[in-house]
């Protein structure tokens, strides 16, 4: 079978994705690592204990050997700080998600997921062989007119903070519908996590990931005792894996102290001010965010590449986001702000947006 027919359409599209590396020199504003906590040598240093003390791998899956004391001990951490009777942990948020949908694929009749859920939410959604429906972005009143219409037991999926928009879902008001209705509320914090107090309504499912804000790897699902030890028995993709490492879990234990001190989140807010207002005065056209994430919204896939380009070419390296990540005719520059940008870094940075577009 030859592929290359195939490659040279997506070429000619404009849709050809390649692999960066992000240290050759340009400053990153496409990362998730929003609170500098990837490098910081706190957890580097936690990291490294957890080496010299659990090796470098798990070994086995969990059920088989491969749940260290790290990984047991992270899982009562992450449980505390969110507030939840238990926690289980995955390898990567996208496992997590195929994770719950799988184990909870016999109790569900339907699913409901936010227009702009993360793919991997969507891939969950098919695993498990039931319709994708959903409701419009952020419209509570269109998912409650949805929900209306479904009968039996069912889910209602959303992302927290949206990962191509950074904006937020009303968590609070989608728990009241989904109270009301009956049906169980899953929300994926991916990008939230670290940045916000974790809004959980009661008896909901709360999923988050571990490599973005806290600069680690891996992702968790915090919620009831019962539902956890359900996912235990069920969740294939926690069942059949290798466990992640746990040196890992040390340096995310470490990662979450920082988190509760708070200084990192407090720089990167008074960055998010900055980028806001600095942007605002240059009056480019930056969609607003309530997060560390910012759309820039071109419209087409060539102009998106050729602008990240250009800003490469100046030093600043800026996701170009194409279809199938978001949809059609919304193809943007996805700006992420970190706590360790300087001012002066994100100023030169829209200096150089204004310049090129
Ligand atoms: C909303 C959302 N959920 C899940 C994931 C997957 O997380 P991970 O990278 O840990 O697999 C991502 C990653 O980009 C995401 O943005």
């Amino acid at each position: 079978m030859k592929f290359t027919n195939a490659i040279d359409k997506i070429k000619e599209d404009g849709l050809y994705r390649q692999t960066q590396s992000p240290d050759c020199g340009r400053i990153n504003f496409c990362a998730n690592d929003y609170l500098g906590l990837k490098n910081h040598p706190q957890v580097v240093a936690a990291f490294k204990r957890g080496a010299d003390k659990f090796g470098v791998g798990a070994g086995a899956s969990h059920l088989v050997g491969g749940h260290s004391f790290a990984h047991q001990q992270l899982q009562e951490v992450l449980a505390d700080y969110t507030g939840q009777e238990k926690a289980l942990l995955f390898s990567s948020g996208y496992m997590a998600n195929l994770g719950v949908f799988s184990a909870l694929k016999e109790v569900l009749n339907w699913v409901l997921q936010d227009k702009l859920n993360h793919a991997s939410l969507l891939d969950a959604n098919q695993l498990i062989g039931l319709p994708l429906q959903r409701y419009l972005h952020n419209n509570t009143d269109a998912l409650s007119r949805k929900i209306a219409r479904q009968s039996g037991a069912g889910l209602v999926a959303t992302d927290s903070v949206f990962s191509m928009d950074g904006d937020r879902a009303d968590i609070s008001k989608i728990g009241q519908i989904t109270k009301q209705s009956g049906s169980i509320f899953y929300q994926d914090d991916a990008h939230g996590f670290g940045m916000f107090a974790p809004n959980i309504p009661k008896n909901s499912i709360y999923m988050a990931t571990l490599g973005k804000a806290a600069g680690t790897m891996g992702a968790f699902v915090a919620g009831d005792a019962d539902l956890i030890d359900f996912l235990v028995q069920k969740s294939r993709p926690y069942i059949y894996t290798t466990a992640h490492p746990p040196a890992l879990c040390m340096a995310t234990m470490q990662s979450l102290e920082l988190i509760k001190n708070g200084e990192q989140r407090a720089k990167l807010f008074a960055n998010i001010e900055f980028f806001t207002q600095f942007s605002a005065a240059l009056e480019l056209p930056i969609e607003k965010s309530d997060s560390a994430i910012f759309p820039l919204i071109i419209g087409d896939n060539k102009k998106t590449v050729e602008i990240a380009q250009k800003l490469s070419n100046a030093g600043f390296y800026v996701g170009a986001i194409r279809p199938p990540t978001v949809p059609k005719n919304t193809q943007r520059l996805r700006i992420t702000l970190s706590s360790e940008h300087t001012q002066s870094q994100i100023e030169q940075l829209l200096l150089q947006i204004k310049d090129a577009l």
